[in-house]
């Protein structure tokens, strides 16, 4: 596992240096995996990494929207294997987000891609890392209109020391002039990984807060602790 975080680690650094050294086949299964939580991993297709861009659905739909609010949680997770946590029925980005909702009563919209990633950790990792440096922007399954909210709160993962290219796609295809967007990510070891000025060149016009990085074994097995950090955060 201390392999694995090295890996995470250095992988970012490089990312963030725009290093070609992203070679590596595989960011590592996550061998030792602390306390497995859930059984049941949800369903994953195998995907292929894709080129294909926009929306695959009929249009915007409905997110959780409690009336009143101008605050939205946008997340992307993946449920299924993960590094330091087994299988997992509920990402742990997700978990995050749910707490950041409750915390500020905003609303939450789920970007899903359009093809699944897969379940297992090392084959996610390909495709991902496949994606990245293709610069894939992966079809997503629905939208959602941001027009009548100020502040997004956008959750992530970092894969390869990056933002997910299907949350690129999501960033990419709205207007976010004017908007406030307060980063959060969950990791294994690389932290924000400099995500949060990826996420403000993706999105001209928004100004993007100081960012909140929590590990996804403090989501997903340190509740209490994962709850502390987001309320500090958004203190
Ligand atoms: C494809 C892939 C790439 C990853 N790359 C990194 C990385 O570069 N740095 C890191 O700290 N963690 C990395 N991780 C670990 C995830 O960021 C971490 O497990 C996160 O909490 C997963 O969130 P989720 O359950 O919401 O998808 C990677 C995981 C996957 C599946």
């Amino acid at each position: 596992m201390e392999v694995t975080r090295r890996l995470f680690i250095g992988m970012a650094g490089a990312a963030i240096l725009g290093s070609a050294a992203l070679t590596l086949s595989a960011c590592g299964a996550p061998r030792g995996a602390e306390q497995p939580s859930g059984a049941g991993a949800t369903a994953g297709a195998s995907a292929e990494p894709t080129g294909s861009t926009g929306v695959a659905s009929e249009g915007p739909s409905p997110a959780t929207v409690p009336a009143g609010t101008d605050a939205i949680v946008v997340y992307f997770s993946r449920a299924g294997e993960n590094y330091g946590v087994g299988y997992v029925e509920e990402g742990n980005t997700a978990v995050v987000a749910k707490m950041v909702a409750e915390a500020t009563g905003a609303g939450m919209f789920e970007v899903a891609p359009a093809k699944a990633y897969p379940e297992g950790y090392d084959e996610c990792c390909n495709v991902a890392l496949a994606e990245k440096n293709g610069g894939a922007r992966p079809a997503i399954a629905k939208d959602v209109d941001i027009a009548p909210y100020k502040t997004v709160y956008l959750g992530y993962p970092i894969w390869w020391g990056d933002v997910p290219m299907c949350v690129y796609t999501f960033l990419e295809t709205h207007d976010w002039t004017g908007k406030t967007i307060r980063p959060f990510c969950t990791h294994a070891g690389s932290g924000l990984a400099g995500t949060a000025g990826s996420v403000a060149s993706a999105c001209p016009g928004a100004d993007v807060a100081q960012g909140l990085a929590i590990t996804g074994t403090t989501a997903q097995n340190s509740r209490d602790q994962a709850r502390e950090e987001v309320r500090g955060w958004l203190a």
